[in-house]
């Protein structure tokens, strides 16, 4: 056997496993997911509607008793079950008559800068994803017009939200669309709303990885400009339209992530509080800065508004994390949230079905899980929105 046929014999079988691989998927998402299905929002209940409004549930009450604002769901019980779209419709009600604007939506005002949050590190499996998931999802449940960006050419994200990365983007769709360096689409061209209200996605795909090959093409005939401002141009075309970006980073430092740098005003890094990843990441962060350097060299601002580590998939029952994280306090202080987001089966298990813990009912679950699970994240992404509230000025 020459060396060129086990060449083309590799080719072959891999070509081959790929084909079986897709067709078994296609098949087993004929069956699990129907072209026509869509993925939806589950009902909040009324504790949970009046928490993401930030009213009294009995404030809620009178309201639907009054006959203002929509129409809850009601149960047999007599319980009010209410859309996402319900509260937001609510939202859009109360302030109507806020003692000041902006009591109820709590987004950009006058003057008050986009905020684009790259989120990253290039451990896999650290949450960038998981992270990037449920903070896009929070703030939009809380009033914030969101755009979810999945640029890692995985597209956990993507999936995440009900596009199928191997078959629902056969003729592009991801950002790369919008930051080819020949012909660039309107980023408008790709951006897509999704079953939540105030939240759109611009889903990914493997030909994101286009851009890690062109950019040394268009660098060494001259025509990739300033390569890693494409993410930032192409999001000012929609400026206007939203007051959060969150980016989920590919896990490697390669162009996209940097023109996700250049581009963020916050950024966050997932850090899974075990030896290993943190041993990677202080890698991570010495070759960040080196690249760093090299954009700020070109001329480039490469100041921000906020940089935090968020521990993720932290066990307090661990001893060796536990002394991870207080080394890590004790290094990094401030920079680290005070919230961790808890290792959870409810978390993991949700994410077995494509769904957000946010997705899920509560009864899928123990209550203690579910409950002990979703208070760290809402503590998670709260911290977050408080920081988004600060660097537009204002006390939280
Ligand atoms: N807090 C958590 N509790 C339990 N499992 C988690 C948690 N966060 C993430 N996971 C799981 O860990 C795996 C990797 O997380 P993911 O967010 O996809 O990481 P990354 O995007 O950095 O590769 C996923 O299977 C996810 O469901
Ligand atoms: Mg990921």
């Amino acid at each position: 056997m020459t060396k060129t046929e086990t060449h083309e014999d590799l080719n072959a079988v891999i070509r081959q496993h790929s084909e079986w691989m897709a067709g078994q998927l296609h098949s087993q998402r004929e069956s699990l997911f129907p072209p026509d299905a869509t993925k939806s929002m589950r009902k909040f209940t009324s504790g949970e509607a009046a928490a993401l409004l930030g009213v009294n549930d009995s404030y809620l009450r009178k309201l639907h008793l009054d006959g203002k604002g929509p129409s809850p769901e009601l149960t047999p019980g007599n319980r009010r079950l209410y859309s996402s779209q319900d509260i937001q419709d609510l939202r859009v009600l109360l302030e109507k008559t806020a003692r000041k604007p902006g009591d109820y939506i709590p987004g950009r005002r006058d003057g008050d800068h986009l905020q684009i949050i790259g989120v990253m590190n290039f451990k896999g499996g650290s949450g960038k994803t998981t992270t990037s998931a449920h903070l896009a999802q929070r703030l939009a449940l809380r009033g914030y017009r969101v755009l979810a960006i999945d640029l890692d050419p995985q597209a956990s994200l993507t999936a995440l939200h009900g596009v199928q990365p191997e078959f629902d983007l056969e003729d592009g769709g991801t950002l790369y669309d919008a930051i080819r360096f020949d012909d660039p689409a309107p980023i408008t061209s790709v951006i897509r709303p999704t079953y939540i209200p105030n939240l759109d996605l611009i889903p990914g795909n493997l030909e994101l990885m286009e851009f890690e090959h062109d950019t040394p093409r268009a660098l060494s005939n001259g025509h990739a400009g300033l390569f890693f401002f494409r993410v930032r141009e192409a999001l000012s075309q929609v400026d206007d339209d939203y007051d959060v970006v969150v980016i989920d980073c590919p896990p490697q430092l390669g162009f996209l992530t940097m023109s996700a740098l250049s581009a963020a005003t916050g950024v966050l890094v997932t850090i899974h509080p075990e030896m290993l990843d943190v041993m990677s990441m202080s890698q991570f962060l010495r070759m960040t800065a080196d690249l760093m350097d090299v954009i700020a060299e070109s001329g480039a601002d490469m100041s921000h508004d906020w940089m935090r580590y968020v521990l993720t998939r932290y066990e307090p029952a661990d001893a060796p994390q536990n002394r991870i994280v207080a080394f890590l306090r004790h290094m990094y202080g401030d920079s680290v949230l005070n919230a961790p987001m808890l290792k959870s089966t409810a978390i993991s298990d949700a994410g077995l079905t494509k769904q957000t813990l946010y997705e899920v009912e509560r009864s899928a679950f123990t209550r203690s899980t579910y409950d002990r699970a979703i208070e760290s994240l809402n503590a998670v992404n709260d911290e977050i929105a408080a920081l988004i509230q600060q660097t537009w000025g204002r006390d939280t």
